[in-house]
């Protein structure tokens, strides 16, 4: 089965093609990285006027790269939400006008759903059930994957995601938008024991986050160091970084602990993140727990993944989508207590 995958929730105006939800045919990515990058953040605005340019000119050219003529498709999976509205209006439209005028069968894709999906695009994915640990620039959750679909929600950030704080100390240091790169290799030049920033853990068992105040340190000791603090930049980068993943690979390790999970993930932006896999890597390995990360060029948002998702609706059929359906903003995810 092959399946289009469009994406278009933030900033990346992206298509896909994928067989059989495992093999990639094309993923075409186009970033407004630039567009955004002097105002610190994704102006919602700027992102829907420059999906709309790009958005043709992207499936085209998945298609071209794919190899394959429209008739082979066998079905359209667009994402729905969560994101930004005018963002995902934009790709959606498309997709459903896409889908009628070529009678091609339409899916409604979750995006949270598409980060975990693109497990399933590397050479071995895990068994189901295992736990996720999404990191991304608008999500921070722990997820007990039951199957491609069945998703519960363990536990969730209270305030920012872990890449928006990547993203704001960026923008603190005057390093533009994206900054879970910048930081990730600042801080790799840094000693991560020089600048101690204490870990929001909250409650040690439980799993939801909270990244706001670690921002707010940080921004402290820029103020009270004014005079200083370019100097030290790669140790603030990394003593923020350090706490950052320390709360992240304990509360993932926990999850696999009480759900009683022998098979662990992390999925989206902030997976790409070379420290924060090294440590997860580390701490599995101790807990005799199986680690699966994306590759790095699929952490980040890509139509891929939602291709993936894309194909499980069809084969489960749910998640179909008329011409009257919509986008939302928010995901709701069942939760798991245990
Ligand atoms: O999944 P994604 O592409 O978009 C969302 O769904 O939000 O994630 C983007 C986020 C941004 O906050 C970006 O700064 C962060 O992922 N990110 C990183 C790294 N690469 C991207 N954070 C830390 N280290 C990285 N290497
Ligand atoms: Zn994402």
């Amino acid at each position: 089965m092959i399946i289009l995958g469009i994406e278009s929730s933030c900033d990346d105006t992206a298509a896909a093609v994928v067989v059989n939800g495992e093999k990639i045919l094309s993923s075409v990515v186009s970033s407004q990285e630039d567009l955004h990058n002097v105002y610190g953040g994704v102006v919602p605005e700027i992102a829907s006027r420059k999906h709309i340019e790009s958005i043709s000119m992207v499936v085209d050219k998945a298609i071209d790269a794919a190899g394959i003529s429209l008739k082979e498709i066998d079905g359209v999976a667009a994402t729905m939400g969560p994101g930004l509205i005018g963002s995902l209006l934009v790709g959606f439209t498309f997709a459903k006008a896409f889908s009628y005028a070529n009678n091609f069968p339409f899916a409604g894709v979750d995006h949270l759903k598409g980060h975990i999906n693109s497990l399933f695009l590397e050479e071995n994915p895990p068994l189901f059930p295992f736990v996720a640990l999404l990191v991304s620039g608008g999500h921070t959750a722990l997820y007990y994957v039951q199957d491609h679909l069945n998703i519960k929600l363990l536990g969730q950030t209270r305030d920012d995601a872990a890449g928006e704080a990547y993203d704001k100390v960026s923008k603190m240091f005057g390093l533009g938008y994206p900054g879970g790169r910048v930081i990730d290799e600042l801080a790799e030049k840094g000693d991560k024991e020089k600048i101690f920033f204490s870990r929001p853990y909250l409650d040690k068992e439980a799993f939801d986050f909270s990244f706001s105040g670690i921002k707010t340190a940080v921004n402290r000791y820029i103020q009270t160091h004014n005079e200083t603090y370019k100097e030290d930049i790669i140790h603030i980068a990394a003593g923020f970084q350090e706490a950052v993943v320390d709360v992240l690979s304990l509360k993932l390790i926990n999850a696999a602990k009480k759900t009683g999970c022998d098979k662990i993930a992390v999925v989206g932006g902030v997976a790409a993140n070379k420290r924060l896999r090294a440590k997860v890597k580390k701490e599995a390995t101790g807990a005799g727990l199986s680690l699966y990360l994306p590759s790095f060029d699929l952490c980040g948002d890509n139509a891929a993944m939602i291709a993936v998702a894309g194909f499980h609706c069809f084969k489960q059929k749910q998640g179909f989508a008329g011409l009257d359906s919509d986008v939302y903003s928010r995901s709701s995810f069942n939760l798991l207590t245990l």
